[in-house]
């Protein structure tokens, strides 16, 4: 949409801040030590940092004295502007809005801000929203491939690349990152968040509130950000999208709460309220959850914005006999801003006020974070956009786009390589044939939640290839099937492209013949198979982890040809491939990998870039082992744990963490500083990590933790610390990991609160949750 422009000045200003953003998150992820260590900090105290300047409070204190009860109630609103409207207009001209969704036009964005700023007594500026998940213009791989890289590092720049081009084209916040735990694959929000491990969601929901507001919440050039969704989303019964979640108070403590915890730590100024019942209160009315825990035990200064509509869905959910009551419940529960896409709510709080529902006081703890988010925002000073640097901002950037393919690089996990099939031989195979329906479609490319891009930046993996492959080689490439939801997405209006092309369901028999008689003639087969952009994030549950369509027939028959095969996998959730596991040599995930991911994926299969990323969840057998996840309690029997079913065992198909590499890591040298602590006491652990292998490759290095006994169960094991490593052959390294009081406290059903116990712990290192290197230590 912006190819057509060019500013140099505005690509020279990019440049510029990408190298500090280079620089700041090298400093900032040395000075935090290894492993983003010490991300998960259950503290037992308000420990929320200040997010707000000093001035910033004092003229926002200033500003509500002089405001009327209308002026504050109108900055509680949020409107979605899917088109111009004249009742949008007249509300921002009369102070009745405090924040705009959806609107990337800086045109437009400065029409309505001239509205607000200049219609308003006070000038209050609105705030624009818009959801930058993985990237602005430059399309980076999804959350959770981005999670697969375990480098929060990289997670930190492509944040910050995202709010960079966000920030310059206008828009002042994002709703990222998604932090909810996801241990059901069904659900199809998976993807947009770090999968099944606090620790994991943890360390990448600091990455990515650090890259989005830059070092505090006011950087100039960055974005305020959002956590969400508060709480408990991601365990929606049966991984159906929006229905009940309902978990213990232990699980939430312990498992749900800490990433969103550790991004209010990291300084999220926002965090939203999810849509769905929590233990049958609905999160957006949930005043324990969003008083009690989040102001009262956490300290939270910034504030609550409700999810799309989920003030008024109190009435639907049962909770709020009318759009009056909800809006007065979400108020008196904590909800300080409404996101709304149709009728608001929050337009009847007047009325709560007149008739003494709600108080002066209420009305002003409400409205000030909004204000105070403004001016730490610097709204006031710079309301407007300077559009010809906007556009500047969202042209290529080729320094970005080398980081997102970096990314890409790093997110991918190499699942199976029998007899060292990758990297290819680019001498041996003459002829490759790239088969699949997400071979060369740019949409499915860079997966769900892209709305700025430029479709003509998107490298699929079919260009990638076609761009490496020397003279004398040729790439065939066919869809073979084509894929298709069997209900419409609700969100199809807004995808940019539909492909693959569609052929007729006369053409089908056709298609699948063409592209088996081109891998026929092939070396080597390459199948693209996977899911399609609009298969996965919100509305997007599945009952099955098939994969979709006739993608696995077409698998079968290339494989029955006999041919070298490697499985590209294009996805964001678990797929059901065991068959493949049996009969496919090489496994590639490549996920949704964003713009550059065609080059990525080049690069991978040759042996440019060498995999080194690990599963960001459990890898099930089949949709009926869900929900299965490593850090589960322990049974009466143990060693009947790969025995739960008769029919098959009971072990996932791949282990959380786990990754190949094209070189061969060994791990040994576990030592402990000390064997006994006091509690409140840490302990260091150190391990040498060797490249043993012939490449210079990657390997994370993991840290599992177990407590033997104590007032509650505790998980088999759980993520305590980790460590992405790059080894040249024969190079070695010692990894240092911290075991202190918040790695070893948890939140104890028995005890109703935090606990830090005398026990003995099992500590295990290597380099995916099923590591053998052990030792134990005792905490008296
Ligand atoms: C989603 C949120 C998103 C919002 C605005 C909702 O439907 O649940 O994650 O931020 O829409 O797009």
């Amino acid at each position: 949409m912006f190819a057509s422009l060019n500013d140099h000045h505005g690509n020279h200003a990019l440049r510029r801040s990408l190298a500090n953003v280079a620089c700041w998150s090298i400093a900032g992820a040395l000075a935090a030590g290894p492993a983003s260590a010490a991300v998960v900090r259950p503290a037992t105290g308000p420990d929320a940092p200040a997010i707000f300047s000093a001035e910033s409070l004092a003229r926002t204190d200033t500003l509500l004295r002089k405001m009327t009860v209308d002026e504050k109630l109108g900055q509680l609103s949020q409107l979605f502007q899917f088109r111009k409207s004249s009742k949008l207009d007249g509300m921002v001209r009369e102070g009745k809005l405090g924040s705009v969704l959806f609107v990337t036009d800086p045109a437009e964005i400065n029409r309505l801000q001239h509205l607000a700023v200049e219609g308003s007594r006070f000038g209050i500026p609105l705030l624009f929203g818009s959801d930058v998940v993985h990237g602005y213009r430059t399309i980076f791989p999804v959350p959770i491939a981005l999670a697969a890289s375990w480098d929060p590092a990289l997670v930190e720049r492509a944040s910050a690349i995202g709010a960079i081009e966000a920030r310059a084209g206008g828009i002042g916040w994002t709703f990222a990152p998604m932090v909810d735990v996801a241990r059901d694959p069904r659900w199809g929000r998976i993807v947009e968040g770090a999968g099944e491990d606090p620790y994991l969601n943890a360390a990448m929901a600091t990455a990515q509130v650090r890259g989005i507001q830059g070092p505090s919440l006011g950087t100039p050039g960055r974005l305020l950000a959002t956590v969400k969704h508060f709480a408990g989303y991601g365990a929606s019964e049966g991984g159906r999208d929006h229905d009940a979640a309902n978990l213990s108070d232990a699980q939430l403590q312990n498992v749900y709460l800490p990433p969103f915890r550790a991004a209010i730590r990291a300084g999220a100024g926002t965090i939203m309220s999810a849509y769905m019942d929590l233990n049958d209160v609905p999160a957006t009315g949930n005043r324990w959850l969003l008083r009690d825990v989040l102001r009262g035990q956490w300290g939270f200064k910034g504030f609550v914005v409700s999810d799309n509509n989920a003030v008024n869905d109190l009435v639907p959910h049962g909770y709020a006999s009318d759009r009056r009551d909800a809006a007065l419940r979400a108020f008196k529960s904590g909800v300080n801003m409404e996101m709304a896409s149709y009728s608001n709510a929050y337009a009847t709080l007047r009325e709560a006020f007149d008739q003494h529902a709600i108080d002066a006081a209420e009305v002003d703890a409400a409205v000030r974070p909004i204000l105070a988010t403004k001016f730490q925002l610097g709204l006031f000073e710079h309301p407007y956009v300077d559009e010809a640097k906007a556009r500047a901002a969202v042209q290529r950037a080729p320094e970005y786009q080398a980081e997102a393919r970096l990314a890409a690089e790093r997110s991918a996990v190499l699942l199976r390589n029998e007899g060292n099939l990758l990297p290819l031989d680019p001498a041996a195979y003459k002829r490759i044939a790239l088969i699949g329906p997400l071979a060369d479609s740019r949409q499915d490319t860079l997966g769900p939640w892209v709305f700025a891009h430029d479709l003509d930046d998107t490298v699929t993996i079919a260009q990638g290839l076609r761009t490496r492959l020397g003279a004398g080689q040729t790439l065939d490439v066919a869809p073979g099937v084509q894929i298709r939801r069997t209900t419409p997405s609700p969100f199809e209006s807004i995808f940019k492209e539909k492909t693959p092309p569609v052929w007729d369901a006369a053409h089908a028999g056709e298609e699948f013949e063409k592209a088996l008689a081109m891998a026929g003639k092939a070396d080597l087969v390459v199948l693209a198979l996977g899911e399609k952009q609009d298969m996965i994030g919100e509305s997007a549950s599945r009952s099955t982890l098939a994969l979709p369509g006739d993608q696995q027939r077409l698998m079968e028959r290339v494989v029955a040809l006999g041919k070298p095969v490697v499985l590209l996998l294009v996805n964001g959730r678990p797929l059901d491939i065991g068959w493949a596991h049996a009969h496919v040599p090489a496994i590639l995930e490549l996920w949704y990998p964003g713009a550059q991911g065609g080059t990525a994926a080049a690069n991978l299969l040759f042996g440019a870039a060498s995999p080194g990323g690990k599963l960001p969840f459990t890898w099930p057998r089949n949709v009926g082992q869900v929900p299965l996840y490593y850090g589960h309690n322990l049974t009466q029997d143990p060693s009947e744990q790969d025995r739960r079913y008769w029919n098959e065992p009971g072990s996932p198909l791949f282990p959380f963490g786990y990754g190949l590499s094209y070189s061969t890591f060994k791990v040994g040298e576990l030592h402990l500083s000390k064997t006994r602590i006091h509690a409140g006491e840490s302990i260091e652990a150190t391990a040498v990590v060797e490249n043993t292998g012939p490449v210079t490759a990657d390997q994370v290095v993991q840290l599992y933790l177990h407590q033997r006994y104590g007032s509650a169960s505790r998980p088999v094991r759980e993520l305590k610390g980790f460590e992405r490593v790059t080894l040249r052959p024969a190079e070695k390294k010692t990894v240092r990991f911290t075991l202190g009081p918040d790695e070893l406290r948890y939140w104890s059903a028995s005890a109703h609160d935090w606990v830090n116990e005398a026990s003995t712990f099992d500590v295990w290192v290597g380099t995916d949750s099923r590591a053998t290197l052990t030792t134990t230590f005792i905490q008296q």
